[in-house]
């Protein structure tokens, strides 16, 4: 099957009361894990790429990698989208160049603005055939290259939404409701400690994803920063040789609820560079004589596929519904 767009999963996700996951790839080995992993549990698949992604692997080898992985799995359909597009330009780029969904992250820039550079990207994705993804409020957190610090992030405004979709005409809208980029989440000081020290994360703002559900009936909300920082990851990390203390992230009970709702698209790429980084570091400790690429990407390659496989089951809630 061609690479499709998003627009039929999202109107079947938002009825099944389910989220469709978008993996952010940058080489072989992850699309082939994240793949392998939809493949097997017949779910729809989203496979984005960030600018940072395309600086680091190229755009043409990312579009080939995705469109391999659809002629390998043809039972599936997969969407290819542009993750955190910053401005027209790279979402034409991208429009122009193979893929079916691209984000316009406006989000930073004052609402009319935002309003403004949304359309034109809408304007011309439409007119190819592909949809578009807008933001409205901003996470804490690294998005792609930039830094936005606790104190400068804000959650999204519902008596905002309305006129921005119906301005803008975009086809979903991620939102800000405590979510945020990274593998550090929350500092120690926003958390609080549960008997174990572990800790727990503020909860998620559900009361603003009704909000703005109530005032977008039907309309597919996306939700970003949604990795959970898997705690045997960190260990795994630390245990060997890496240094990532108090790394938090969402609790799944909570995205499994937001999946529930009107949020059909849920971002996860932090959970895989942990599952992949860890695996590594694990293998060189145990094998420090071995030097064949191949012997530890295979691992780092199954981790990330047990990982998603563990998304599409128990998080998303979209396995068996491509
Ligand atoms: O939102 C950020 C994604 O995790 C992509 O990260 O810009 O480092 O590729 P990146
Ligand atoms: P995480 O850093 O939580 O995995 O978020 C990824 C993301 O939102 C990509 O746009
Ligand atoms: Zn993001």
């Amino acid at each position: 099957m061609p690479l499709v767009t998003t627009t039929e999963m999202f109107k079947k996700a938002y009825d099944g009361g389910y989220a469709v996951g978008a993996f952010n790839v940058n080489n072989m080995e992850i699309v082939q894990g994240i793949t392998e992993a939809a493949r097997e549990q017949h779910a729809p698949l989203i496979l984005q790429v960030s600018k940072g992604a395309r600086a680091y692997a190229n755009h043409t080898y990312l579009v080939k990698l995705v469109e391999a992985a659809a002629i390998e799995c043809p039972e599936i359909p997969i969407a290819l989208h542009l993750d955190h597009g910053p401005d027209f330009e790279t979402c034409k780029s991208c429009i122009d160049g193979g893929f079916t969904s691209v984000m316009i992250d406006a989000s930073s820039k004052p609402f009319a603005e935002n309003i403004e550079i949304t359309r034109k990207v809408v304007e011309y994705a439409h007119d190819h055939g592909v949809v578009v993804e807008a933001e409205l409020g901003s996470l804490a957190g690294v998005e792609d290259e930039v830094k936005v610090a606790a104190e400068d992030s804000s959650y999204t405004r519902p008596e905002e939404v309305e006129e921005f979709v119906s301005k803008t005409g975009c086809d979903s809208l991620a939102i800000a409701i405590g979510t945020s980029h990274g593998a550090y989440k929350f500092t120690a000081a926003q958390c609080t400690r549960n008997e174990k020290g572990i800790l727990v994360p503020p909860p998620l703002r559900f009361d603003i994803l009704e909000e703005v559900s109530k005032r977008l009936p039907g309309f597919p909300i996306v939700l970003h920063g949604s990795s959970s920082v898997p705690q045997e990851y960190v260990k795994m990390i630390n245990d060997n040789g890496g240094k990532m203390p108090d790394a938090v992230g969402i609790p799944e009970e909570q995205l499994r609820h937001a999946a529930s709702l009107s949020v059909c698209k849920i971002n996860i790429d932090s959970d895989l560079r942990l599952a992949m980084t860890g695996t590594i570091r694990q293998y060189f400790a145990q094998h420090p004589d071995h030097f064949d690429p191949r012997q530890y990407l295979s691992p780092a390659r199954a981790n990330i596929k047990a990982v998603v496989t563990h998304k599409l089951i128990d998080v998303l809630g979209c396995a068996g519904k491509a």
